[in-house]
């Protein structure tokens, strides 16, 4: 675990206090570390057309992609669930565009860190049309 690791579950914790899931009640905020080292936090936003929704990861992967950055190092994901939460499987396929196999996934609940797994554990063999996650295609 880095250095930023308290940093992350700070803004992951604040992502979800402004999470917008009223239908679900289910709320979710995550925190991306670029390789920059610049933090992108994310929270889901749901929709009344429930499908439209976002999830939180991809909340944090498109502020980060707006922020200028395109290589994530490490990621924090909070839910205010009693058993860890890990992401979902679209969310895998996004975070592997633009992290490795070994890229550390930090999953928590209120009271901290309860498990730490790797993009790789939750998504082995990723489809990619590209050898290294974030870097341009040209
Ligand atoms: N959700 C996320 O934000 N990330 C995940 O990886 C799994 C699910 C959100 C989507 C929806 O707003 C709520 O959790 C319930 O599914």
């Amino acid at each position: 675990m880095s250095d930023d690791f308290d940093r992350m579950l700070d803004h992951a914790r604040q992502a979800l206090e402004h999470a917008h899931a009223p239908y679900s009640r289910f709320r979710v905020g995550a925190c991306v570390r670029a390789a920059s080292g610049r933090l992108y936090p994310g929270g889901n936003v749901e929709n009344a057309s429930y499908p439209v929704g976002q999830c939180a990861e991809a909340s944090a992967i498109g502020a980060m992609v707006t922020g200028g950055d395109r290589a994530i190092a490490e990621v924090v994901l909070v839910t205010e669930r009693s058993e860890p939460c890990s992401p979902c499987g679209r969310c895998r396929q996004q975070l592997a565009e633009f992290a490795g196999a070994d890229t550390p996934i930090h999953l928590c609940g209120p009271e901290g860190l309860r498990q730490t797994v790797t993009l790789g554990q939750l998504l082995p063999l990723a489809f990619a049309l590209r050898e290294t996650p974030g870097e341009s295609a040209e």
